[in-house]
Parts: structure tokens; C-alpha cells; sequence
């Protein structure tokens, strides 16, 4: 299935890090974005960035000549035309919920029938997406995690209009990024999907900490990790998360 070819619907901290996962599983991408800015910071940052190509090479996880094919299989443009005519596109864009629909109206426009479609919203319902085209059985939520180079989240969020081609295909593409895909329900009600809704309701519960004067941001970080063993604590993880972890070189 590596013969899929996957368009990637914004070149922000998520769209270039999931375009370049998915140029190193084998795929040929092609991302776009609107902002001439995002995309020279995106080929900057997929090649020489922290979570990078070269530094890839640097750190023993990638030989030098996959790095060289994974960048030749990777390719940014400004053209949506050209992510749309693709088999997969993964969209990317900021968390908006008119913006998305917007996007999945015209992406079910300009894009072939069979052009799988899905979304990387944080918890948007799918079915508001889905219903945004005439195409529900091929609209799915896939949620990946910052920096989707090196976290292995695949949420892959199924509606009931969702059908099983659409998400084992999508599962398989995942799989191939070393991701380990498991499929949730989508909840037309509901914000987070399972990740965020859990990561939300410990967020709420750290800020109330804070709010009593129990202890300060930095303690309740530094008390998270100790005690679990977490890699940054939750209000240094909501930095990562919307600053992308330094991204650059
Ligand atoms: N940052 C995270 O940790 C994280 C994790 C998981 C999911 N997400 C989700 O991923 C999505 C993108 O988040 P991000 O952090 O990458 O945001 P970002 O702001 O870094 O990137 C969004 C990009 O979309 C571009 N864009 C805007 N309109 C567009 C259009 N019409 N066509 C193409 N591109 C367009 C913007 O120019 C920008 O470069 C959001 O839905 C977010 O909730 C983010």
C-alpha cells in the first residue's frame, strides 16, 4: 500500500512533522499551505529542525540515503489542488471548527470520489466533517500527537457512516509510520475524542491546584514527572504542544 499517495492539508507544528512521518514510511507527500512563511518553515524544520531528517541521520535512527529518498518523496507547495487530487489527505489546519467544515466542503469538491478524507482535529466530532460532504463513509478522524515524528498515537476516530476500507486502510498507513492505531468512537457531543478529553480533565484539576496556592506551575510539573514517570509535566506539555517542542534548528 506504500503506493498511496497522501496530501497534507497544512504546514503548521503538525502537518509538516505528519508529512515527513509519512514520507519516511514510504509515501509520497505533498503538503500545502496558504502562508509562504509556514511552508519555508516547514522545509526548514523537516530537514534541519530538531525533529528533522538530518538530525535523524545524527542520531543513528535513519541511514543517510533513506533520509535522502524520504526528502525526495517529500514536497510542499501552496496549492491545495494539488493535495486534493491525492488518494489520502490528512488535514491539518488550525482548530477551528468553521474553518475545518470550510476545508472539508471544498476538499470533497476538488478531490476524486474515493479520496479518503481525514481530519487531525484535536476533538472536533467527525460527524461534523463527514457531514460537510457527500462523502461520510470516507471521512475519518486520525489524532496524532506533537511531534508526530516520534509519538505513537494514531485515535482513529470512526463515525457510524465511517466505513471499514476507509478506517483499515487508514490503520495500515499508521501502522506504517510506527504508529499503533486504535479506533475510537467518534461522540457528536463531545470535545477530545479519549486522549484529550482525560489529558483535559487532569489539566483542569493541575490548574485548580495552582488556583488554591497548593503548589506552582513549575512544582506540579516537576511533581508529575517524578511521580509517573511523565516526560514533561502538564503545563510544560501545553507549551510543547502549541510551540512544538523548539522545533527549529
Ligand atoms: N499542536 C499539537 O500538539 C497538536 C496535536 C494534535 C493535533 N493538533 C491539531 O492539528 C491541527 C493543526 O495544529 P497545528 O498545531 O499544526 O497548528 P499550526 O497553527 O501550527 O498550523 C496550522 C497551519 O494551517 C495553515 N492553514 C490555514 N488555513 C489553511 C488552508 N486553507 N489550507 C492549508 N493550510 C492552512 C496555517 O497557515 C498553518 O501553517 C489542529 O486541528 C490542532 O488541534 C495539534
Amino acid at each position: 500500500m506504500s503506493d498511496l499517495e497522501i496530501g497534507v492539508l497544512g504546514a503548521g507544528v503538525m502537518g509538516s512533522g505528519i508529512a515527513q512521518s509519512l514520507a519516511q514510511a514510504g509515501y509520497q507527500v505533498v503538503c500545502s499551505d496558504p502562508d509562504e512563511g509556514a511552508l519555508e518553515r516547514a522545509r526548514r524544520n523537516t530537514q534541519a529542525g530538531r525533529y528533522g531528517l538530518e538530525r535523524a541521520v545524527a542520531r543513528g535512527k535513519l541511514d543517510p540515503a533513506e533520509a535522502e529518498d524520504a526528502a525526495a518523496r517529500l514536497r510542499f507547495t501552496s496549492q491545495m489542488e494539488e493535495v486534493a487530487a491525492r488518494q489520502l489527505v490528512v488535514e491539518c489546519v488550525p482548530e477551528r471548527l468553521d474553518l475545518k467544515i470550510r476545508m472539508f466542503r471544498d476538499l470533497d469538491r476538488l478531490s476524486a470520489p474515493d479520496t479518503i478524507l481525514a481530519s487531525n482535529t484535536s476533538g472536533f466530532p467527525i460527524s461534523a466533517l463527514a457531514a460537510a460532504t457527500d462523502r461520510p463513509e470516507r471521512v475519518i478522524g486520525w489524532h496524532w500527537a506533537s511531534p508526530p515524528q516520534v509519538m505513537r498515537l494514531a485515535e482513529i476516530v470512526v463515525t457510524q457512516e465511517t466505513s471499514p476500507a476507509t478506517r483499515d486502510t487508514v490503520c495500515e498507513v499508521a501502522r506504517r509510520c510506527g504508529k499503533t492505531p486504535v479506533v475510537v468512537r467518534d461522540h457528536p457531543m463531545a470535545w477530545g475524542f479519549v486522549a484529550n478529553r482525560i489529558y483535559g480533565a487532569m489539566l483542569r484539576e493541575a490548574a485548580q491546584v495552582v488556583d488554591a496556592g497548593i503548589a506552582s506551575h513549575a512544582e506540579v510539573n516537576q511533581l508529575m514527572m517524578d511521580a509517573f514517570r511523565w516526560p514533561v509535566g502538564p503545563f510544560a506539555m501545553v507549551e510543547g504542544a502549541t510551540q512544538g517542542w523548539n522545533q527549529d534548528s
